[in-house]
């Protein structure tokens, strides 16, 4: 549906469940994202039914290369503030640190600027989570503000790190 320069954006399908069992089961993908909890079939089928018929969720599977590698969406969508937040992981570790983070989001943040008609996109990342914050201040997110000691994870806290685009950044 949407195509940056090595992804392409889809609909989430049912038949892309097991894939997304298996992504948010693995500890280094969820290192410094997501949920501690196990995931199975039911929940995820929860999820799916769930988010599909959602109000203020757009979800989309990520492809490269013809494989479902992972997932990205806009959750929290506001239209009276036009604004939303941003959210991605890629699942296929063998496939990190090729620009797909990047790609995608410079992808969404079109979708998101020039067909949602959003004026702000925001998201939130654990301050160690340094692969994605370089990846987000390259495709231009601006850092807003640091939540300390906000989330416990791995036996001790962590800072979550605010950052957003306005559309007028994007444009320049
Ligand atoms: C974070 C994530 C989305 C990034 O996607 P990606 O396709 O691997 O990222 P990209 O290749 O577009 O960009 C990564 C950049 O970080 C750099 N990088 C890698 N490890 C790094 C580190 N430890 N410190 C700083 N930069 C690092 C890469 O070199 C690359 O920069 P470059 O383009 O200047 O060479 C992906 O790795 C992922 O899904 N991780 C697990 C889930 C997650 O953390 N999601 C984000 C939640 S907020």
């Amino acid at each position: 549906m949407l195509l940056g320069k090595l992804v392409r954006l889809r609909p989430v399908e049912r038949e892309d469940l097991p894939n997304y069992i298996q992504w948010v089961n693995d500890p280094d993908v969820l290192a410094y994202f997501g949920s501690y909890l196990p995931y199975n079939m039911v929940k995820e089928e929860s999820w799916f039914e769930s988010m599909s018929l959602a109000k203020d969720v757009i979800n989309f599977a990520i492809e490269y290369d013809g494989r479902h590698v992972g997932g990205c969406g806009f959750l929290n969508i506001d239209h009276r503030n036009q604004s939303a937040e941003i959210g991605l992981f890629i699942g296929d570790k063998s496939v990190w640190d090729k620009g797909l983070g990047q790609d995608t989001l410079r992808v969404m943040l079109d979708y998101g600027f020039d067909h949602l008609n959003f004026h702000r996109i925001h998201l939130r990342v654990f301050a160690e989570n340094a692969r994605a914050i370089h990846a987000y201040e390259k495709v231009g997110f601006v850092h807003e503000g640091r939540f300390r000691e906000a989330i416990w994870r791995h036996g001790r806290w962590h800072d979550m790190l605010f950052m957003s685009v306005l559309r007028r950044e994007w444009r320049q």
